[in-house]
């Protein structure tokens, strides 16, 4: 028990710093050989044997079982990063473990935490500020051919960088194809209208897009039509069985006879619901739960296509996107079962597809939102699940680029260029906050330098020369349509040398960038304030019935 009186263990100052820093550069050193074009996957298995194997920075730190309370501030970085931007996940945990870790050293040589954190905030608002004025590309009208680059840059660090070509059209149709004004007039393009759909076997080069929203489903009968052109659509959270009553109310017979007659009304109520729906219109009929096969039956006579065990989630988008609305009773306010056709979604065109064994129901041109489908093949489950993370990541990048119309230049052009602007901004301060932004600058240099060290490359001889020409660029001297040439440099990982990444094509969202340097600063912040750490022990069952376990607080002194 400690002086405090609560029984647990306590560390203060420089012990708790070192630790919490420690923590957090064991998490980094996991993630950091993952970055970048060259970079190497990592495999995860958990507790019951399940394997994961990924590049994502999200992903892997998601997956670990992670004790020490400093790391998991970096794992919920991580996850804010993949929330608000979608990529740029491995970067920030970098970032982040390599500002505390210079942060702390400043600390050490008795700066004192105030001065360094409040010099970071300094240095991140110069950054953010030299980013917009300076680095950001905007354009208006993005053109096809720009969004490619860009999904193919996200794409090149991953398994799947190899194939980017093939499904960097993919990502960036699927985008545009979800595009959708919202009521305030502002334009989205909503991710999760893109589904993704994992099929085992062929290439994965035999993926393919589909316009439109799909479903893992079946026809509830075969003899009902594979399409159906102008689609409305039923979407019911209910049963279509044989009608039965409440549990605990029974019904008394008398007569034998009267037995038949009542089976009879039970299935008779399904029957007229099922006319019904069929009078209001109703040519798809999706249900949660199940359908009978005498009510089946109905809806093969008027040719409509039942579709039995739709999952929630799903029938919530397809109702969403087709603006029908969820039905779970036919009663209405009085009683009475009646179906409106208002209550009906509409698409162009349902049909049934055959995809390798599996059978696909596609929702075409829905009236409300469009969604998208990307039909993913491929070799095995891993590898499935992993291109499916790098199309996700992929999808956002595009879509972050595209609400915002601003990019910038990649291959550690950004970080570069911000370190020398900020190099020059520390001299501008007269006070000791100067080493901070010195340190800040230094810090953002290790994104290109692991980008190196990852591609097998001379990181150190790289380093000086990218930032030899973004000193050049920055100089007073140099002329604005020369700085303009140079400003853009930054690594080629493949032949190891530096080379404009403009002409490369090597595109990033800004947003991605600016956010993930604002995070980072936030979470070394975070870390950066804490000198003390008390950790309490779990409390002692104690055998004795009745007091409740854990031992009487004392106080001290007492
Ligand atoms: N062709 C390229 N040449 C040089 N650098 C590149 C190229 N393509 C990507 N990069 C750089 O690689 C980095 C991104 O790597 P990566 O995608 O592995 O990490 P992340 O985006 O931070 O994290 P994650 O994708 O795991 O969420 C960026 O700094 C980007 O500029
Ligand atoms: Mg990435």
């Amino acid at each position: 028990m400690s002086l405090l009186g609560i029984q647990g263990e306590r560390e203060t100052g420089m012990d708790v710093r070192q630790g919490n820093v420690m923590a957090v550069q064991a998490i980094s050193n996991i993630v950091k050989t993952s970055l970048g074009p060259q970079g190497l996957d990592k495999m995860l298995v958990d507790d019951i044997g399940d394997v994961t194997i990924t590049n994502d920075g999200a992903t892997i730190l998601k997956l670990l079982q992670v004790d020490h309370p400093a790391s998991k501030v970096l794992v919920e970085l991580a996850q804010i990063q993949d929330r608000e931007v979608g990529d740029g996940t491995t970067t920030v945990v970098i970032l982040a473990s390599e500002l505390l870790k210079r942060g702390n050293q400043l600390i050490q040589n008795k700066i004192h935490p105030t001065t360094v954190i409040s010099g970071y905030r300094y240095a991140l608002k110069k950054a953010v500020q030299h980013i917009k004025e300076h680095l950001i590309i905007k354009k208006d009208n993005l053109d096809k051919e720009l969004l490619k680059k860009v999904a193919t840059t996200s794409l090149s660090s991953k398994l799947i960088g190899p194939e980017s070509e093939f499904f960097s059209d993919i990502i960036v149709n699927a985008m545009l194809g979800v595009k959708t004004t919202s009521v305030d007039g502002s334009i989205k393009y909503p991710v999760k209208n893109v589904n993704i759909e994992k099929i085992h076997g062929k290439s994965i080069t035999e993926s393919r897009l589909v316009d439109g929203y799909s479903i893992r489903a079946m026809r509830g009968a075969q003899g009902m039509p594979l399409t159906v052109k102008n689609a409305k659509i039923a979407c019911l959270d209910m049963t279509l069985g044989k009608f039965r009553l409440q549990p605990g109310v029974s019904v008394l017979i008398n007569n034998p006879e009267n037995l038949e007659k009542v089976r009879q009304r039970e299935m008779d109520i399904t029957k007229e619901r099922c006319e019904k729906l069929i009078k209001a219109g109703a040519n798809v009929i999706l249900c949660t739960k199940g359908i009978d096969e005498f009510a089946i039956k109905y809806f093969v006579e008027a040719n409509c296509i039942a579709v039995r065990r739709v999952e929630k989630s799903d029938l919530k988008r397809i109702a969403n996107a087709s603006g029908a609305k969820i039905i779970i009773s036919f009663a209405d306010e009085d009683g009475e079962e009646k179906i409106d056709s208002s209550l009906l979604g509409e698409c162009e065109e349902v049909s049934e597809e055959a995809v390798s064994d599996y059978e696909f129901i596609f929702f075409k041109k829905c009236k409300k939102t469009t969604a998208q489908t990307i039909l993913l093949r491929g070799a095995n489950e891993f590898m499935l699940d992993e291109v499916e993370r790098s199309i996700h990541d992929a999808l956002c990048a595009v879509k972050r680029v595209l609400e915002s119309n601003s990019l910038v230049v990649g291959g550690g052009c950004v970080e570069v260029s911000t370190s020398i602007f900020l190099e020059y901004a520390a001299r501008t301060l007269g006070s000791r906050e100067q080493l901070a932004v010195s340190e800040f600058a230094e810090a953002l240099n290790v994104i290109p330098k692991q980008l190196a060290i990852n591609a097998a490359k001379d990181a150190t001889d790289l380093l000086t020369k990218l930032r030899y020409v973004h000193d050049k660029a920055q100089s007073p001297q140099t002329t604005p349509e020369e700085a303009e040439k140079l400003k853009n440099t930054g690594l080629d990982l493949l032949n190891g040398k530096i080379k404009n990444n403009f002409n490369a094509g090597v595109f990033e969202p800004a947003m991605s960038k600016i956010k993930s340097l604002k995070f980072a600063t936030e979470a070394a912040i975070t870390i950066l304030r804490i000198d003390d750490l008390i950790r309490i022990e779990p409390e002692k069952q104690q055998n004795q019935p009745g007091r409740g376990g854990g031992q009487p607080m004392m106080m001290p002194g007492m």
